[in-house]
């Protein structure tokens, strides 16, 4: 029997990776003016929970691995707060771990791994290279070390995953990094939730944002294309035998509302092989697929009506972060309600008129789901 090549939960492989083309063509830019005239890029990425923020930084490490072979590819999770030394030694520990793997070392990488053996960084706990010696230094004194010893390396990339966590110095230093003078090309790639956004400001002049100007994306909803994409590529990545009828395709769309997280939950229940996947079996198979991610979605939410969730969905649908409440408003949702949905924290005041969606909208749709609410 076929394997169910779904995995709801698990960042999605390069190669069951599906859509987000204007991130990958302008990393595949990037890429380029590395390469050709030594020039770093930085990028942000924005998303709410399960949108695929730590999938497409996976498959960025994979497109920037397949066209410049032997560049560095740093994938940092940030998983605690973290200040810019823990950043930043973060970054040079995993870049040390990967130069101490190659099987030939040039004389500056040698020199760099042996300074770094036994190094800690002050106020940390971050030991960079677990050795003999126990010296202290700053993380940026060390991260100077690392981007000079890195002279004649193809690219440096550093995806730093879960932005969120960074302290107001971790979020300078993003800056740091991506405006070294330094000789190895950097592409940094930040990926972050919505508290992001706000904790850098709304306003362009940020020093940090205009950073990534012209670089900045939402990873949101998949389109209906998209969504075919991301059904089919898991299985053809694993040789399957299972496919999908375009209005199954289409139906799987229609319920998840091209979500990532919630798209894998409704092909992992619906999937099976060899024969095509049909609407009645998408249909059939809707109650497995809310299982499968009740142990995130469930809980999210429990004590809202279905008229908050109706409400939830109609303002997820507008696509966008920030509202006015004359916006809302006009979505058929009275004043006092809004004040409601605050209170469940499905919305927050951001000032005086303007809201913000605090909660991912695939919520909205999994509770729609779940509740056999018809949304219009
Ligand atoms: N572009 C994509 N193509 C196919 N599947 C995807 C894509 N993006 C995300 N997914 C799927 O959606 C789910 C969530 O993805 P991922 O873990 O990358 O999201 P995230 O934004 O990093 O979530 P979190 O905020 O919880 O860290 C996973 O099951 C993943 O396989
Ligand atoms: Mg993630």
């Amino acid at each position: 029997m076929d394997v169910n090549p779904y995995a709801p939960g698990q960042p999605a492989s390069p190669d069951s990776f599906a859509g987000r083309g204007n991130v990958i063509e302008r990393v595949e830019e990037a890429v380029l003016d590395a390469l050709q005239i030594r020039r770093s890029t930085a990028v942000m990425l924005h998303g709410y929970r399960g949108s695929g923020k730590t999938s497409a930084l996976r498959k960025i490490q994979a497109v920037v691995r397949t066209q410049a072979p032997g560049s560095i590819a740093a994938e940092i999770p940030l998983r605690v707060h973290s200040s810019e030394d823990r950043l930043l030694a973060t970054i040079v520990q995993e870049v040390g771990r990967q130069l101490s793997a190659r099987p030939r070392l040039g004389e500056k990488v040698k020199g760099f791994l042996s300074r770094i053996n036994g190094l800690s960084i002050a106020g940390t706990g971050v030991s960079v290279m677990p050795g003999g010696t126990d010296r202290r230094t700053s993380g940026l004194a060390v991260w100077r070390d690392c981007i000079e010893s890195l002279e004649g390396e193809k690219i440096l990339l550093i995806c730093v995953d879960d932005a969120e966590l960074l302290d107001a110095s971790g979020l300078g230093t993003l800056k740091t990094i991506a405006e070294a003078h330094s000789r190895v090309p950097i592409i940094l790639v930040v990926a972050g939730g919505v508290e992001l956004s706000n904790r850098l400001g709304q306003r362009e002049t940020s020093p940090i944002l205009r950073v990534f100007s012209g670089a900045r994306f939402d990873i949101g909803e998949l389109s209906p294309e998209e969504t075919g994409a991301a059904l089919s590529a898991p299985i053809n990545a694993v040789g399957g035998t299972g496919s999908w009828r375009p209005d199954a395709v289409r139906e799987v769309h229609l319920l998840s509302h091209g979500y990532p997280f919630l798209v894998q939950c409704l092909a992992s229940a619906a999937y099976r092989a060899p024969d095509p996947i049909d609407v009645p079996r998408v249909r059939g198979t809707v109650e497995a697929a809310l299982k499968i991610g009740s142990s995130w979605l469930e809980r999210e939410c429990a004590d809202a009506s279905d008229e908050d969730i109706r409400a939830f969905a109609k303002i997820a649908a507008q696509g966008r972060a920030r509202l006015r409440s004359s916006e809302i408003i006009s979505l058929g949702i009275q004043s006092p309600y809004i004040g409601r949905l605050v209170r469940l924290k499905i919305l927050k005041k951001i000032s005086r008129g303007h809201y913000e969606l605090q909660k991912a909208p695939v919520i909205a749709y999994y509770h729609a789901l779940a509740r056999d609410l018809r949304l219009v």
